[in-house]
């Protein structure tokens, strides 16, 4: 099996991101990935109930949308299958399908609850499928081969993606016999994405979609490319207004001391760096880079923006700016030997082009809940009102990324819980729906 690291992710989430229906991207600023979670934060999780689940590979058509020859190129897509708690077909019940995103496929079992979750109540198979490109579901062998040339990364975006989810979703159905079977598609993040258009796109495959901290809006002319840095900016100072000055102040403070004799080595020192910084970007990326993650990831118990803030405000007395926004760090990522600032290169942003999808939406959409947490940077590029009365928003205010899909903790807070109970509600009308329509 493939593995790949969280930096190599970050470099093929880069040609997700190009390769998408023609990308512009328009912020030359470093983003988070638009991973669902915090691979790092949430390692403490534990395993979610495991669910019996069981592994398939389905021989994928390269291409959807070609009737060439070298069209009919196949790979192994990887779909994952629980039919623990499943019905079965005499009552139709229902499968929830979860669209991977770009990572693979089995990171996610032990973090995204919430089809596991539901199961038992909806009675409800949960399928999981790996997004092309990404794990083992690699066309060409290898992801050298994969990416070699214009004409093998040519299929690598997201139509072909939905296109794959919908052949997977249909060819488990039938081989569980489960033809009547409702379906409803859920995805965080860039998978939320591909689940609001999967709904769009194929509305005869999936009577519905959750759609998880999915900022669908955030493409150019239509969201701000500062829109994700300014609502980092305001959890910062929503949590300590002090905090929030002393991070204003330290980037001109950063560049003061660089432009003194020997000021870099005074800033590797200072920032306790593994290697002598060459330049103040590496400092600065990683510092911008750590405040976005702890806002986008803001989630509960620890509401790492909180953390930050604690060390930067509780730094001993009489520290200066500089001392301050150490003792941030070190509050963020806990004491070490050395802080590692190389700089991956791998900075993205997702300025993607798309059309109007608010109207897109209201002409062709419904049954879509789009989720989002109302601290979440990428809430800047999500839709946070209803936009009819099928498509709806579940906004929490202290929310963060995609954590509603997330494995459910007795130490949930109280909203936490109310939003999945209302997601799970509106799930139970749409079947509801189905089921009568059915019956007649
Ligand atoms: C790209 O690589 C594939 C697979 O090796 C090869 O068949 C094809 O001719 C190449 N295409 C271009 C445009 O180089
Ligand atoms: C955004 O708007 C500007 C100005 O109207 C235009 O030049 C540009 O092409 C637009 N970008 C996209 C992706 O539509
Ligand atoms: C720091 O990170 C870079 C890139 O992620 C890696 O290549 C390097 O080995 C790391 N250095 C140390 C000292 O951990
Ligand atoms: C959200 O967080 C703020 C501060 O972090 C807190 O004061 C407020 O009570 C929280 N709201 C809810 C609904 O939990």
């Amino acid at each position: 099996m493939k593995t790949f690291t969280r930096d190599l992710f970050q470099h093929y989430l880069l040609f997700v991101l190009v390769l998408l229906q023609n990308v512009s991207t328009i912020s030359p600023h470093k983003i988070p990935r638009l991973s669902p979670y915090n691979k790092e934060a949430l390692s403490s999780v534990s395993e979610a109930d495991s669910e019996d689940l069981k592994t398939y590979y389905y021989r994928q058509t390269l291409d959807h949308f070609n009737f060439a020859p070298q069209s009919y190129a196949t790979f192994n897509q990887k779909y994952v299958v629980s039919t623990k708690h499943w019905g079965g077909p005499e009552s139709n019940s229902p499968i929830f399908a979860y669209f991977g995103a770009e990572a693979p496929l089995d990171g996610d079992f032990s973090v995204i609850g919430f089809l596991s979750q539901i199961a038992p109540r909806f009675k409800s198979m949960s399928l999981y499928i790996e997004h092309r490109y990404y794990g083992e579901s690699i066309p060409y062998g290898t992801m050298e081969e994969a990416m070699k040339n214009e004409t093998t990364r040519g299929y690598f975006n997201s139509a072909q993606a939905i296109a794959d989810y919908a052949e997977i979703v249909l060819h488990v159905k039938k081989k569980f016999s489960a033809h009547n079977s409702p379906v409803i598609v859920v995805g965080g993040s860039y998978g939320g994405m591909l689940a609001s258009w999967f709904r769009l796109k194929y509305p005869h495959i999936a009577v519905g979609a959750l759609a998880s901290s999915a900022p669908i809006l955030y493409f150019e002319n239509i969201t701000s490319p500062y829109a994700y840095f300014s609502l980092v900016s305001k959890d910062f100072k929503e949590v300590s207004h002090k905090c929030y000055e002393t991070i204003r102040k330290s980037w001109s403070e950063i560049d003061r001391i660089a432009s003194k004799d020997g000021g870099l080595s005074i800033l590797s020192r200072r920032f306790k760096t593994c290697s002598s910084l060459t330049s103040t970007l590496d400092l600065k990326y990683y510092l911008e880079g750590m405040y976005s993650e702890a806002a986008q990831y803001n989630a509960p118990p620890e509401y790492p923006v909180t953390e930050v803030c604690r060390g930067i405000d509780g730094a001993q007395k009489g520290s200066d700016v500089i001392g301050r926004i150490f003792a941030g760090m070190a509050s963020y990522r806990g004491k070490r030997s050395c802080y590692n600032m190389t700089t991956r290169h791998t900075q993205t942003s997702v300025g993607w082009r798309w059309q109007d999808i608010k109207l897109v939406l209201k002409r062709f959409g419904s049954n879509i809940i789009f989720s989002n947490g109302l601290r979440d940077p990428y809430s800047t590029g999500g839709v946070l009102e209803d936009i009819s009365e099928s498509i709806l928003t579940v906004t929490t205010r202290n929310g963060s990324h995609c954590l509603d899909i997330l494995v459910a903790k007795e130490s949930d807070p109280e909203w936490l819980v109310t939003q999945r109970k209302t997601e799970v509600k509106i799930m139970e009308e749409w079947l509801t729906t189905y089921y009568a329509d059915l019956k007649s």
